[in-house]
């Protein structure tokens, strides 16, 4: 996948951009990632990206040409095919919240080009004319969208097949399959005389497996009770949510009553 993303402060993708499975993918050339000073595509002599808000108002607005020309740029730079949709994302507050769906989706396009706003925001025909989507990670208010594009390129690229190596899956993460991950312990068995659950030391994958689940399932349940509703569970599990629901949940459980 090829990666483009538009941004006022190139030099804070460098840390994020340079370590572990994100700096492996670009090395394998899973993914190839370009920063674009968008001040480099402002062909005036002082390079000005923002102005004044038209009607007034404090702040700065990001100018709709430098957008424009760095999309241009980008879209002349590769065979750009018309039936073909490239993703030109703006991140901002004001865009579909992200998510691992969204994530998902975007790992399917070989080609995302990531325009991250800044200052009291941008140009009105950014979003009109320039980009096709507009994403937010959370409801809340960044000081641009560069953290945010940093967000978005991480949980993208480590879906693309081969990024995380055969030994790993994306399958298991917390949101893939709409409920939260079960809990993970590695060596040793016991620390500070905290033990680890005797069934995952016991061999028995099937059994581990159906722990697993139900972990998952429990975790969810007591965290993010609402994702269940979107769960693929079975008819089973279902019947285990509404008895773990009782038995974890109810101020009225059935340790109450015995007292
Ligand atoms: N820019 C500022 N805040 C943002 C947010 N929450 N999501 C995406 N981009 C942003």
């Amino acid at each position: 996948m090829r990666i483009d993303i538009l941004t006022l402060f190139p030099e804070m993708f460098q840390g994020p951009f340079n370590v572990s499975i994100f700096k492996r993918a670009v090395d394998q050339d899973l993914i190839e990632v370009t920063i674009h000073n968008i001040r480099d595509y402002a062909n005036d002599k002082h390079h000005i990206v923002d102005d004044y808000s038209y009607g007034g108002g404090a702040g700065m607005i990001l100018k709709p040409e430098p957008i424009f020309k760095a999309v241009e740029s980008i879209k002349s730079d590769v065979q750009f095919e018309e039936n073909i949709k490239l993703p030109i994302i703006l991140l901002t507050p004001q865009g579909r919240l992200f998510s691992q769906q969204v994530a998902l989706e975007l790992s399917e396009y070989r080609h995302m080009v990531l325009i991250c706003g800044r200052y009291e925001g941008v140009d009105e025909r950014v979003r009109q004319n320039i980009a096709n989507d507009e994403i937010s990670i959370g409801d809340y208010v960044l000081s641009g969208g560069e953290l945010a594009a940093m967000i978005v390129a991480d949980a993208v690229v480590r879906l693309i097949p081969g990024v995380l190596g055969s030994e790993t899956s994306p399958l298991d993460d917390s949101h893939v399959a709409g409920l939260l991950e079960y809990p993970q312990y590695t060596r040793p068995a016991v620390y500070n005389e905290w033990t680890v659950p005797e069934i995952l030391l016991s061999g028995n994958h099937a059994k581990i497996a159906q722990w697993r689940r139900e972990q998952a399932i429990l975790r969810t349940l007591e965290r993010r009770p609402e994702l269940l509703n979107k769960a693929n569970l079975t008819l089973e599990e279902k019947h285990l949510v509404d008895r773990l629901a009782k038995q974890f949940l109810s101020p009225f459980s059935d340790n109450d009553e015995n007292e």
